[in-house]
């Protein structure tokens, strides 16, 4: 086994907030609430919560007990803990998924950076909608704009990874969530006091079970996957860092309970502007970038100081929110590297941000001049977005599952849940079971709904 030097967490609380960091970004201020005003409201929250609690959990579990008893990165966990056979493709899967989503990821990071400048310059004031959606257009189709955007996020997602595990990512997690908490508690409290906001305010409290089928179930499924950061080792790279003191359960609880938390703040934050101005919750992607500056600027007319207040804190959080996912995705490719090919941490890191700017541009590029840098028919971001999220995240998840639920000596399962019969865990027999046949199958069904199968 080579000597490498491992890095750790310091404490138990700067472990749940980087994985609950890797947890919350992008997907939850702004593909949450869009699923959600896409799905119906509140029908849609409570079986995302199912899905979250009843088979995310039991998933980064899973992720949790893999990591923490290799102590290794998530191509050589597999190694460990399987020698001999093919189940390390299920780790360089996962290294692979993290170079895609990393970066295509960063591309729409470097928007909201570009929405940070916009705001400090106050340049939303007076804009009315078309003039938004001819910026935005004009933004992301730019051939050199987005890609400063671009490499600025991953060189400044590459500087956190570059100080190490403890000094880097645990240090930045700990000073960035809770600016993340408290930027996400001003905005509700804004939003929610808006004229007219009741009626957003409604729609995600009161189900309206007639609009729920059974793509709703695939949507929230899908969603607590993506959300939780779930199926490509990124959890099992954090988990191993982690000391024998930090309480599997309990952490995955805590981070699965935080992700909840914050989407449904976001969506607090969202739908009550939303509807203070009459805009549809189903507008869709565009809902952040084209629709909420807009918002802001209809929602506080005669106030341009608390437009341009609400405005920046808005982007300022979602960048944040994107640098704590960017840095666990650069993880788990730079741990890779650093650990297999044997070579200084900082080199590995290198090689990662060297190579996610190379990809990253092409997929920018993709949406605007490049559009022939496309396979398949789809431009390289949409392609990349569909082979991590709707393939190799669902595959990857399923296989932990039987992993850990069929394959894994029990003993080691159990040393792990319990700290070496430290803990008492109750819902053990609950995780196992869950883990043998309701995860895979369920991923199955998304899996084959995703691909249009049914
Ligand atoms: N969970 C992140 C989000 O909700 O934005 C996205 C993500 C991060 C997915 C890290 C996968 C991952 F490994």
């Amino acid at each position: 086994m080579n000597k490498i030097e491992r890095g750790s967490f310091g404490s138990k609380l700067g472990a749940i907030l980087a994985a609950a960091g890797s947890a919350v970004g992008l997907g939850n201020v702004w593909r949450f609430p869009y699923e959600t005003g896409n799905y119906g409201g509140a029908a849609f929250i409570l079986i995302y919560l199912g899905c979250v609690f009843a088979l995310g959990l039991p998933i980064m579990i899973a992720e949790f007990v893999i990591g923490r008893s290799s102590h290794a990165n998530i191509d050589g966990a597999f190694q460990k803990l399987a020698p001999g056979t093919q189940w390390k493709w299920i780790g360089r899967m996962g290294v692979l998924t993290a170079f895609f989503i990393l970066s295509f990821y960063s591309v729409v990071a470097g928007w909201t950076l570009e929405y940070v400048y916009e705001a400090i310059c106050n340049g939303f004031a007076g804009r009315n909608p078309e003039e938004f959606v001819v910026s935005f257009e004009a933004f992301s189709t730019n051939p050199w704009r987005p890609l400063i955007w671009l490499v600025l996020f991953l060189l400044a997602t590459h500087f956190i990874i570059a100080r190490g595990v403890e000094k880097g990512i645990e240090y930045f997690s700990k000073l960035m969530m809770p600016v993340l908490f408290i930027l996400i508690l001003v905005l509700v409290g804004c939003s929610v006091s808006l004229p007219g906001a009741s009626a957003g305010i409604e729609f995600l409290l009161k189900p309206d079970f007639s609009k729920v089928d059974s793509n709703v179930f695939l949507a929230a499924l899908g969603q607590a996957f993506f959300s939780l950061s779930l199926g490509m080792g990124c959890l099992c790279t954090y988990a191993s860092y982690f000391n024998k003191d930090t309480n599997l359960v309990r952490s995955a609880v805590s981070v699965g309970l935080i992700d909840t938390f914050i989407a449904i703040l976001a969506g607090f934050i969202i739908f009550p502007a939303a509807f203070s101005v009459g805009i549809e919750p189903d507008a869709g992607p565009s809902l952040i970038f084209i629709t909420l500056p807009n918002v802001f600027q209809q929602a506080f007319v005669g106030f341009p100081w608390l437009a341009y207040i609400f405005s920046l804190l808005f982007y300022l959080l979602l960048a944040v929110a994107a640098l704590t996912s960017t840095i666990s995705l650069h993880e788990v490719a730079t741990a890779y590297i650093y650990e297999e090919f044997k070579m200084p941490r900082k080199r590995a890191a290198l090689i990662v941000t060297c190579m996610c700017i190379v990809i990253g541009v092409l997929c920018s590029l993709s949406l605007g001049v490049g559009k022939q840098i496309s396979l398949f028919g789809l431009p390289l971001f949409d392609l990349l977005d569909f082979i991590t999220a709707k393939l190799f995240m669902p595959i990857g998840g399923a296989l932990m599952a039987v992993f850990v639920g069929w394959y894994l000596d029990k003993r080691i399962v159990w040393e792990q849940l319990t700290n070496d019969g430290k803990l008492k865990v109750a819902s053990y027999k609950a995780i196992i079971f869950i883990l043998r046949y309701i995860a895979p199958a369920a991923i199955l069904v998304i899996f084959i709904n995703e691909l249009g199968i049914i």
